[in-house]
């Protein structure tokens, strides 16, 4: 049985991973601060530890022999500027080395980094491919970019690293999230049959959360060789804001008989804009993906129409910074 230690393995993918590992008989720790509370099921394979990836000291108590581990924790937003600049840098970057090296030392076999594909900022390019220059234009991407080459110096036949930038992630998972744009406009069209669009024409990559997670699962099995030292997109479709806001609108009108309106409000605020390209995945990987944004569409609308997550329009939990104001981390 291989152990798999997942560093912010109580998020949104998080939770959803552990738990697909759990039933695919992997053992798992989970190692995260709990922040947006804890929604992954128990099991006798899985051991969860509260503790920061800031202190290397619990780290290394951490004493189980791990094969891999896949890094999730981080300040995940790219609103990340209403936060405290240096919490964000702290967390996002500065304990990225001591956490790499600690599982280097310690024997870890194979790193597997969530970095994003919003490190792309902005790009006129038809085709964004991993080749292509980080233009960072948020706290967050700039962060993501500068762990990604620290993290190939690390990179060895016996230590593999793998990168993953994916799109924006979307659908339905125990820890929910209503601050992800196909999750935020699902939600919104919904609760308020109303969904306000700023800006609309910035094109932005989307990607299923159970894709997301079955792209984890293939990465920990992959051949060594051919992953190993890689940097990987992964996206289903490309969509502009506005064009999500219409595709949910059909939907609602087509196969719940419900009627939503579009607002648009002109905005400059949000000016990440780019069409990713994954064929490096789909090709020389072969990795099919099995599920499309109509998919987490219905699956948000079908959970909000149960009692799950009744307090999602007030509850902070699903809104990262909210949260993360309230409980004034530092
Ligand atoms: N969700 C997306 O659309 C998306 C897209 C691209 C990349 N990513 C990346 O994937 C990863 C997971 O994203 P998510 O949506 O599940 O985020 P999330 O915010 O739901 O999960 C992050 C988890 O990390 C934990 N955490 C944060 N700081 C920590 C710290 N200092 N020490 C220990 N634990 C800490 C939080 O408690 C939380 O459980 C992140 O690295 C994110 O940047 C996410």
């Amino acid at each position: 049985m291989k152990t798999v230690l997942i560093t912010g393995g109580a998020g949104y993918v998080g939770t959803l991973l552990t738990n697909q590992l759990i039933q695919k008989n992997y053992k798992v720790i989970v190692y995260d601060t709990f922040w947006f509370g804890d929604f992954i099921k128990e099991n006798n394979n899985l051991v969860k530890i509260k503790g920061d990836i800031r202190d290397i000291k619990k780290i290394s108590e951490i004493k189980y022999p791990i094969d891999t581990v896949i890094h999730l924790a981080c300040i995940s937003n790219d609103n990340t500027f209403e936060l405290n600049e240096s919490l964000s840098e702290e967390i996002n970057f500065n304990s990225f080395q001591p956490l790499i090296q600690h599982f280097k030392k310690f024997g870890v076999k194979r790193f597997i980094n969530a970095s994003s594909s919003s490190v792309y900022g902005y790009s006129d390019s038809p085709n964004v491919t991993e080749d292509h220059p980080l233009i960072p234009l948020t706290l967050y991407n700039k962060f993501k970019g500068l762990c990604e080459p620290i993290l190939f110096e690390n990179h060895s036949n016996n230590f593999v690293c793998i990168n993953v930038r994916p799109a924006t992630v979307c659908g339905y998972s125990p820890r929910m999230r209503f601050d992800l744009s196909v999750n935020i406009l699902t939600h919104l069209a919904t609760k308020k049959k109303e969904i306000t669009v700023f800006g609309g024409k910035q094109m932005r990559p989307n990607l299923h959360i159970k894709d997301m997670c079955n792209f984890y699962e293939y990465l920990i099995e992959a051949d060594p060789d051919l992953v190993g030292g890689n940097t990987y997109n992964i996206s289903d479709e490309n969509i502009s804001i506005e064009n999500i806001a219409i595709k949910i609108q059909d939907i609602f009108k087509n196969k719940y008989n419900e009627e939503v309106v579009i607002k648009k409000t002109p905005s400059e605020d949000d000016k990440r804009s780019y069409y990713l390209n994954s064929d490096k995945v789909k090709k020389e990987l072969k990795f099919k993906l099995k599920y499309s944004v109509e998919n987490a569409i219905d699956e948000i609308y079908q959970i909000l129409k149960t009692d799950q997550f009744k307090d999602s329009l007030e509850n902070d939990i699903y809104y990262n910074i909210r949260t993360l104001k309230k409980l004034r981390i530092s």
